[in-house]
């Protein structure tokens, strides 16, 4: 069967089956990257888009190997990794696997723990199965839709439902820890966004500012999704993640209780949800109450500043 005649029904998919084979592939991906490790900097380090956009060859010869076991299984899926990706290919309904071989690839340069590998099936440009292995901590986070998200430590095979505790209900954006990242464009019309944008959230209230409670920078977009999935943050905002950042995480935090909405303020009437490549995200950790509310604090606490445009 081609690729245009696969069902884009999660149901007609033994989906438990693709979440162990994916599990089986980001352990051996965790593995090469503890391996390359070693060394600082990591080898083969080279730059992309700019000095700071940074890739190694540990990142390829991973995507190579994730590639070629999930071809070898399921041939008539679509593949989208980071490393091999056209510029300009859409994500399609067909089922899909999305694949950042290293998320937080300048922490795994510095040797810095935040990494992890990403692999996602999205299905109809949904995200329905997500498997992040973040190997210096052995933990490996999963979901699957409709069935709850979870953390197994590997050191002891502990298996935790996310979030890790009872979630309080969200206050308001004053009281949040919020995760954002400074990423790889340093200029232009979307860096005034951020910087504008951390400047109005960090500022004292005096100042007209937010003062929310504190802001941190992870360094790996999947392990922000992580982050509010368990309940270590209760956000996070960026522009610029692609499809292989934010997919495994997406149904990682939807499974745990969380909302992924457009990460620029809505048009009046539009509820701000976002899509796998909106490249521009809020992610909002699950709470009883409070969730639409404090997004749509930030959304207010944008205007003013621009909004991203990809
Ligand atoms: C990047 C990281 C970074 C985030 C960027 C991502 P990479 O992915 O997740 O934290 O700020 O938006 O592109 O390059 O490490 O795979």
């Amino acid at each position: 069967m081609s690729e245009s005649q696969l069902s884009t029904n999660p149901e007609d998919y033994n989906l438990e089956e693709i979440k162990q084979d994916l599990t089986v592939i980001a352990k051996r991906a965790g593995d090469m990257m503890i391996q390359a490790r070693s060394t600082k900097p990591a080898p083969g380090t080279l730059a992309k888009k700019n000095i700071v956009d940074l890739v190694t060859e540990t990142d390829r010869a991973i995507e190579v190997m994730v590639s070629n076991a999930l071809r070898q299984k399921y041939p008539t899926f679509s593949f989208l990794g980071e490393e091999t990706y056209t510029p300009g290919t859409p994500l399609t309904t067909a089922p899909t696997f999305i694949c950042d071989p290293i998320d937080g690839t300048t922490n795994f340069v510095h040797n810095y723990p935040n990494f992890c590998i990403s692999l996602g099936l999205s299905i109809n440009r949904k995200s329905v199965v997500g498997v992040i292995y973040h190997p210096s901590r052995h933990d490996l986070y999963s979901a699957i839709v409709g069935k709850g998200a979870s953390v197994t430590h590997l050191s002891t095979n502990q298996v935790t439902q996310l979030p890790l505790q009872p979630p309080l209900p969200l206050v308001n954006l004053q009281s949040c820890l919020l995760a954002v990242e400074w990423g790889a464009e340093r200029s232009g019309p979307n860096w005034l966004t951020k910087i504008n944008t951390f400047n109005h959230l960090a500022a004292s209230v005096e100042d007209g500012g937010k003062m929310v409670h504190s802001m941190r920078s992870i360094g790996s977009a999947a392990l922000n999704f992580v982050a509010v999935a368990r309940g270590d943050v209760d956000a996070y905002w960026e522009g610029g993640p692609w499809p292989w950042d934010v997919a495994a995480g997406w149904i990682i935090v939807e499974e745990a209780g969380g909302l992924v909405l457009d990460g620029n303020p809505p048009k009046e009437g539009d509820e701000g949800l976002a899509q796998l490549d909106s490249r521009n995200f809020l992610v909002v950790r699950g709470a009883p109450s409070g969730q639409k509310e404090v997004a749509k604090e930030f959304w207010e606490s944008m205007k003013g500043t621009f909004n991203y445009e990809f």
